[in-house]
């Protein structure tokens, strides 16, 4: 198996508001809706600037000095219990090289560190099939295919993927 890219996984900040926008790309959002308005757009920086630790996390992922992507894991009500729910994203030009599956097992063991919750999971679409080979290869299980709304309004089915952190 070839070694996995050194990636860095840094805090959202005040300075990452262009690799939002590079991430909010037709192709990027192709599988969550559709590139958002300028306005939602600030309003997501704003909302990542704004995250609590111990309630939600977003990371910049880095690679040799450059922003290739982001990462991150919120609280999520699940089936009457609070779980963690993963995404992530990677910039077009850095897709195919492991980059999503280094920060992915990165999230996982900062999740597993944290000890907080004892279930991470990612709810991608079944047609997102990079995203499911993600889920797959970072040792999530697949449960089952769920229903979402995302964007609100839009129904979606996706697959429920989960990773056991702790005992
Ligand atoms: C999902 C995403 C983060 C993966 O990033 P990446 O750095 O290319 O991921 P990796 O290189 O670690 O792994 C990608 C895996 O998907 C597989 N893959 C990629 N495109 C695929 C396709 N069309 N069909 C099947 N598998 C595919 C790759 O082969 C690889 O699996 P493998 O190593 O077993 O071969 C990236 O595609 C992305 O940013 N997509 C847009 C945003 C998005 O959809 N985010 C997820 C929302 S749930």
């Amino acid at each position: 198996m070839k070694p996995l890219p050194k990636v860095e996984l840094r805090l959202y900040s005040e300075n990452d508001l262009p690799i939002l926008r590079r991430n909010n790309a037709p192709e990027m959002t192709k599988y969550l809706g559709g590139p958002e308005s300028e306005e939602k757009l600030l309003d997501r920086h704003q909302r990542y600037l704004k995250l609590k630790a111990g309630e939600a996390y977003m990371f910049i992922i880095w690679l040799n000095e450059e922003a290739v992507g982001s990462a991150g894991y919120w609280e999520k009500e699940w089936k009457d219990a609070l779980v963690w729910e993963a995404g992530w994203g990677v910039l077009p030009e850095y897709q195919g090289h492991g980059i999503a599956l280094a920060a992915t097992l990165a999230l996982v063991e900062k999740a597993r560190i944290e000890h907080k919750h004892r279930f991470m999971h990612a709810y991608p679409k079944i047609e997102n099939l990079a995203s499911n080979a993600l889920c797959r290869n970072a040792g999530f299980t697949l449960i089952e295919e769920c229903d979402f709304e995302y964007p609100a309004g839009h129904p979606i089915r996706c697959n429920d993927w989960q990773i056991e952190l702790f005992d």
